[in-house]
This record gives structure tokens, C-alpha cells and sequence, in this order.
């Protein structure tokens, strides 16, 4: 049932932000809690946080990888939109305009503003946020066991020109697991899996996601 939860409010579990739909500067996610599994930056952080859902998710999917002795950890959770504005401003500046794009969204556009959204890595720092965690034994049991717990890898490697990112193996969104698992199964983005369009770019007109 692809109507069972909205697309369009922020707060929903199925909330859809891409290029072309943005959130409201404003929006805090409600029940933001710091997973009880290892983070990068520490407790004291404000970027280890999640939300409640999706941390306690979060909390039984580190723990499943630490069965199966592998140690993963939070690299970054929750980002306000001020904090995504002088991210994406440092990479624009360091990188330039176009691998910006490609690597990190604009302040509304991205996932970790809904608190939704998680960076894992090995607790190594192997491959930390870069492509090659998908080689690794962690990025790979992520990508195999991720959907069990209700998380999508977002930017997989052959769906750039859908959605608009480079490959992200470490980047993972919760949305259940009975969504996960469907999506699992037919290997869709969550553009194709709801019919909406696919932005490479920012588009002229851009949606306004609403409470
Ligand atoms: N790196 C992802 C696309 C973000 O900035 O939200
Ligand atoms: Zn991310």
C-alpha cells in the first residue's frame, strides 16, 4: 500500500527529499535520541542523533553486524539545516560547484534533516564515506542486511542519474521493514517506487515538503 504513509510531510516515515523536493528551513524532527551503539564524534554531538524509530533500528542493525563480528558505527545522523548549509558551503568552496552537487545535497535537501538518515561506517574507519566501504566486509554485510531492519541503501551505484548522488554505500534511510524489504527485492529507488520523477539537477520548480 504505497498510500499508507504520506510522501510529502516532513515527520513521516516515508518522506520523500531529493533535488526537487525540499524541506522547511525550520523543520526539527520531534524524538531525536543518540543511538546506544558506537559513534564517531561521541555523546556530546549534536550530528549522533537520530530519530526514535529509526535509532532503535539503527541500534538492532549494529548489533545483528556485531553477531556476525563485524564492528560498525555511527558516523553521522541528524543535520539541521544550518549544519547541511556550512557542510555544502566547505565542499563547495574545496571541491567546486559540481562534485558538491554530485556528493552532498543543499540545506532542505537533504535526508539527514528528517532524522531518518544515517552515515555507518567501520568502526576501522576503513573506507570512512568513501565508495570503497562497498568493498569492504562491513559494506558489504550492510548492503546484504541493511533492509532487514528497515533501512535502504539510498544512492546505490547504478542509480545516480536517478538520484542525483554519487554512490553512497554507507548512507542509509529508514522506512520500515516492510518497505525496505520490497524495495530489496525490486532493487528501486524510493523515486521510482512512489512514481515520482527523478532529479539529476535542481529543477526551476522545486516542492515544498509540508506538515
Ligand atoms: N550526502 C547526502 C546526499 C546528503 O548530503 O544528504
Ligand atoms: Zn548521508
Amino acid at each position: 500500500n504505497k498510500s499508507q504513509y504520506s510522501i510529502n510531510d516532513p515527520s513521516s516515515l516515508w518522506v520523500v527529499v531529493n533535488k526537487g523536493r525540499i524541506l522547511p528551513s525550520s523543520y526539527v524532527p520531534a524524538n531525536l535520541i543518540a543511538p546506544k551503539v558506537v559513534l564517531s564524534e561521541g555523546s556530546g554531538s549534536k550530528n549522533m542523533l537520530l530519530r526514535q524509530n529509526a535509532s532503535a533500528a539503527a541500534e538492532k542493525l549494529v548489533a545483528a553486524a556485531g553477531s556476525d563480528g563485524l564492528k560498525l558505527m555511527l558516523v553521522s545522523g541528524y543535520r539541521s539545516f544550518a549544519t547541511q548549509q556550512s557542510l555544502k558551503s566547505g565542499y563547495v568552496s574545496s571541491q567546486g560547484r559540481a562534485y558538491a552537487d554530485a556528493t552532498s545535497a543543499q540545506p532542505g535537501h537533504s535526508e539527514h534533516q528528517t532524522g531518518l538518515a544515517a552515515d555507518l561506517g567501520a568502526v576501522s574507519r576503513t573506507c570512512q564515506l568513501e565508495a570503497c566501504f562497498g568493498d569492504t566486509t562491513e559494506g558489504k554485510w550492510l548492503a546484504a542486511n541493511a533492509y532487514k531492519h528497515g533501512f535502504i541503501i539510498r544512492y546505490q551505484k547504478d542509480k545516480t542519474s536517478l538520484t542525483g548522488y554519487d554512490y553512497e554505500p554507507w548512507h542509509i534511510r529508514y522506512v520500515g521493514v516492510d518497505l525496505a524489504t520490497q524495495m530489496n527485492k525490486t532493487g528501486q529507488t524510493l523515486e521510482q517506487f512512489f512514481g515520482l520523477p527523478a532529479y539529476a539537477d535542481y529543477p526551476a520548480q522545486i516542492y515544498q515538503l509540508s506538515q
